[in-house]
């Protein structure tokens, strides 16, 4: 791990200070949560493979004209990213009904939803991230109404684009979870996709066998965890190059 100053520690992810001003260091850990930090685990290879996996998908969302914090990877577990103020605001868009929409609106797991639904979470593990609506964020001024629209707008290309790029892998994408920051330059100030897009923030099952290929396989002890990311990894064709992924075993992901 860097040696930099540390200057803020997640869940999953730490950051440090980068080597010019402006940037940091965004480092990967093996480490699991859920349900708001009260089920801990290790995901062996998880930092690694999720630091592939969301510069790959940054990179492309970049082509396509949505602007990233990522600057680019640095080695297995960490890459460098622009320094942003993040909006404490968690945006989940939805394409098939899972996860807490089922729970409140008793809605069976697996229903097509008739269309993209986003929706808009508090970030504060002190009250387990509670849903709010763009009344709340915009009276308490969590964000403006600007940072809301250029949030809502982004999230459904976002959501438009992915879908089509993992539907191309055998990938059904269920659900995400992305976060946005402000980003400060001399006499600007813009909305930029931050944090990351992994199998720990979205839904992702299999087209052909609905296999779950995510985060909800720790949550739900399904097992074969580990499997499940080097299945999306290599799907996404991000498992090539370096020598500590050739040695990733085939992944077989059993029913
Ligand atoms: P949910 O159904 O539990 O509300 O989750 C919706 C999506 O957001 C799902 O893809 C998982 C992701 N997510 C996170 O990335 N972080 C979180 O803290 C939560 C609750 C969900």
């Amino acid at each position: 791990m860097s040696r930099r100053r540390r200057i803020y520690e997640g869940k999953a992810k730490v950051l440090f200070e980068g080597p010019e001003p402006g940037t940091l260091i965004q480092y990967f850990k093996d480490d699991a949560t859920a349900f708001n930090n009260q089920k801990k685990g290790i995901i062996t290879g998880k930092g690694v493979l999720n630091n592939r996996i969301s510069e790959y998908l940054m990179v492309r969302l970049e082509q396509i004209g949505i602007p990233t914090h990522f600057v680019r990877r640095l080695n297995m577990r960490e890459q460098l990213i622009r320094e942003v103020e993040i909006i404490p605001i968690e945006v989940v868009v939805r394409n098939v009904a899972a996860g807490s929409l089922c729970k409140r609106f008793g809605i069976t797991e697996g229903t097509a939803l008739p269309r993209s639904i986003v929706e808009y979470y508090l970030k504060k593990d002190e009250l387990g991230d509670p849903l709010v609506t763009e009344e709340h964020i915009t009276a308490f001024g969590w964000a403006s109404p600007q940072d809301l629209d250029d949030m809502f707008n982004m999230a459904l290309r976002i959501n438009d684009f992915l879908v089509g790029l993992f539907m191309g892998v055998g990938i059904r994408l269920v659900d995400f979870k992305v976060e946005f920051g402000r980003l400060y330059t001399q006499d600007d100030m813009r909305v930029v996709l931050a944090d990351e897009i992994s199998p720990d923030s979205c839904r992702l099952w299999d087209v052909d066998t609905n296999e779950v290929m995510d985060k909800d396989r720790f949550r739900r002890d399904m097992g074969n965890v580990e499997q499940a990311y080097q299945e999306v990894a290599r799907r996404l064709g991000v498992l090539s190059e370096s020598g500590e992924q050739r040695e990733i075993k085939q992944p077989k992901i059993s029913a």
